[in-house]
């Protein structure tokens, strides 16, 4: 059993837990991932490590309430537990140790840019965030990436906080500045802001990733739910990403995959919000 050991509110639907897995924190790093269940009979649902935490042996998940698996998670409280805490999983980033890169945050996104963006920095890059939500209410580690960038440039869809308006308005700007020099572009967020991004940077030729967050069921290889082409390959998410190059992902096969079950996973929260009262969706990573 994995005791949560923190949690706390970061936003309208977004919750932050530390949960005790120092087998998991001994060996975590930047750009990977653990897959929980709640109970014997939950869901197997994949989060992206936030932080870890070798001395204390935690690790820190960050996830949005959008679906019944999600709902039940945001419903623990410090001192429950989890049943199975599997990880680190997939792929560490690779960490370039200078240069300037442009991080591209959106939404529940910005908590697996988080730990990537932290890790520039501490490798002594100079990082350039741009984060984004729909509203100013759905903003989340705003205080954390500013902490870690050289700048920070906040977009909200509706304007309720800096700029009115998609972070890929903020980006064209750096794309177009050429007295700025940009080595690196991450971006992490819904698909299809991913996707404009990589459709953006393609043709000034600046190397772009991404990390997906596909369906995954085992995590390990073996399934093939989270299965994505890039450069005209089969890759597995979970063990060959998530982190992939941008401009070589299927985003329209990606697309059409991650639609499969959205009537599944509806029945089973309209299910669980009949049972319970209150509101998972499978793919939290990212
Ligand atoms: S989740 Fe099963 S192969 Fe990746």
């Amino acid at each position: 059993m994995f005791k949560i050991v923190k949690k706390r509110d970061l936003a309208d639907v977004s919750k932050l837990m530390e949960v005790e897995a120092p087998l998991v924190a001994r060996k975590a790093q930047p750009g990977q991932f653990i897959i929980l269940r709640i109970h014997e009979n939950g869901e197997r649902i994949p989060l992206t490590i936030a932080d870890s935490d070798k001395e204390k042996g935690t690790i820190t998940i960050i996830f949005q309430e959008v679906g019944k698996t999600t709902k039940e998670l945001g419903a623990l409280e410090e001192g429950d537990s989890l049943r199975d805490f599997v990880g680190p999983l997939g792929q560490a980033m690779e960490l370039p140790t200078s240069g300037r890169v442009i991080a591209v945050g959106g939404g529940v996104g910005i908590a697996p840019i988080y730990p990537k963006v932290k890790a520039f920095h501490q490798a002594g890059m100079e990082v350039i965030s741009i984060i984004g939500a729909r509203t100013a209410d759905l903003l989340i580690l705003e205080d954390e990436m500013r902490a870690v960038s050289k700048e920070l440039h906040i977009c909200t869809d509706d304007g309720t906080k800096g700029h009115h308006g998609f972070v890929s308005d903020i980006l064209q700007g750096m794309l177009d500045d050429k007295s700025q020099k940009i080595d690196e572009i991450i971006a992490v967020g819904p698909l299809p802001m991913m996707r404009v991004v990589a459709n953006q940077t393609k043709p000034y030729g600046i190397k772009t990733v991404v990390s997906l967050n596909p369906i995954m069921v085992d995590g390990t290889g073996m399934c093939g739910c989270c299965r994505v082409s890039v450069g005209g390959e089969t890759k597995f998410t979970c063990v060959d990403g998530p982190v992939f190059d941008a401009h070589q992902v299927d985003f329209e096969e990606l697309t059409r995959r991650g639609q499969m079950y959205l009537p599944e996973e509806k029945e089973a929260l309209d299910k669980y919000k009949e049972e319970c009262g209150c509101g998972g969706g499978n793919s939290e990573i990212g």
